[in-house]
């Protein structure tokens, strides 16, 4: 039995623009080839950079780009711990974010989160106790829940995070594939900027495999954001840097986004369906409106981690709720879902196998 993955957050094969880039890319490399086969500028390829800084209204001057929003996210981790700063998650959060911060030796403190949002209340009590300094936070159909912060919740934590010098790091790489409606805006936008970094990914919207990613930095910190890139990564793949901006300026992301958010709608649209098949009374999830995940919250008493390993077995890969907690402090009856790598099919399967690796609540 092949085994189905609802553990891959990635997007399927077939949304996947390979022709459109293979062109782009064999056009730049006869035209710039012998510039972009070098080592690059830190910030990266310069027609993209000015493409991001118009799209976003900023300074080109304030936009790094990164190979993948991922080791963006470990600079500014860097910058900011050697600044001094302590960092807050949101409870869950994205795994690796949290692997880095452990193997830098740095616990975070964390608040949970709600279908609304960061919990507010929490927030206050943990910048009370802790005064940890920057927020590392997916405020937009997060990693792993599929949680969207509502725009009332964005204004408070913004006012929040003013009063109590809390600097921001908006991590948003799911922006751009809703379902629906077009989700509240930014943090970055309802701040005007002020005291948040902005980091986002084509990887989600285009490719992973390109590893073009970017951070959008407060004037003050762009020096140590860059000399830090240097010194980790040298420069980041400029010829794919440079591919992206060609299929962007042939006109390819739009009709592309139009295709992603199809097939991936049509997957959770799918995967709720066949959660409300085999799991009524089993279980809860989230409804999310975008993105790539959905989070289950197993009956009280059901463990997760034993689910998980029973459904691996049955031939379906989920992710453990525990390894999006610091530390596995929580999570341990929650399961997180991807819905955009498998067929619809696969995803009517998988939930449907995983519905037999539960056990039934008279056995718990
Ligand atoms: C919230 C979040 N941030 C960042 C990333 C990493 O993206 P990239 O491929 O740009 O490094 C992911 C990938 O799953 C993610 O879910």
């Amino acid at each position: 039995m092949t085994t189905i993955s609802l553990a891959r957050g990635v997007p399927a094969a077939e949304l996947l623009p390979v022709e459109e880039l293979a062109d782009c890319a064999r056009e730049v490399l006869r035209r710039e080839g012998s510039t972009l086969l070098n080592y690059g500028p830190v910030a990266g390829y310069t027609p993209l950079r000015e493409w991001v800084a118009a799209r976003h209204g900023v300074e080109v001057s304030r936009v790094v780009l990164t190979p993948g929003s991922l080791p963006g996210l470990v600079v500014l981790f860097q910058v900011l711990l050697a600044a001094g700063r302590h960092p807050l998650v949101e409870a869950p959060s994205y795994d690796r974010p949290l692997g880095i911060l452990d193997t830098l030796g740095v616990q975070p403190a964390a608040v949970p989160l709600t279908d609304d949002g960061l919990e507010l209340g929490a927030l206050e009590r943990e910048l009370a106790a802790r005064r940890p300094s920057f927020l590392y936070a997916i405020p937009t159909f997060q990693n792993p829940s599929g949680r969207t912060y509502t725009e009332d919740v964005r204004r408070e934590l913004i006012e929040l995070a003013r009063v109590h010098d809390l600097l921001l790091l908006e991590d948003d790489p799911y922006r751009l594939v809703h379902f629906g409606g077009e989700p509240p805006p930014t943090l970055f936008e309802l701040a005007a900027g002020d005291g948040v970094v902005y980091a986002s990914s084509f990887s989600k919207v285009v490719a992973p495999g390109l590893r073009v990613g970017y951070l959008i930095v407060p004037p003050e910190l762009v020096g140590a954001v860059e000399e830090r890139a240097v010194a980790t990564y040298l420069s980041p793949a400029v010829s794919l840097q440079a591919a992206l901006y060609e299929f962007i300026a042939r006109g390819g992301l739009e009709p592309n986004l139009a295709r992603v958010r199809t097939g991936i709608g049509a997957r959770r649209d799918a995967t709720l369906a066949a959660l409300d098949e085999h799991l009524g009374g089993a279980a809860t999830w989230s409804r999310p409106d975008g993105g790539y995940f959905v989070w289950l919250d197993l009956a009280d008493g059901v463990s997760a981690d034993d689910v998980a390993d029973r459904a691996h077995e049955a031939g379906v890969a989920v992710v453990k709720g525990s390894d999006f907690f610091s530390r596995g402090a929580g999570g341990h009856s929650s399961l997180r879902l991807a819905y955009s790598f498998v067929s619809t099919r696969e995803l009517g399967d998988g939930i449907a196998r995983l519905a037999a690796a539960i056990p039934a609540p008279a056995a718990v």
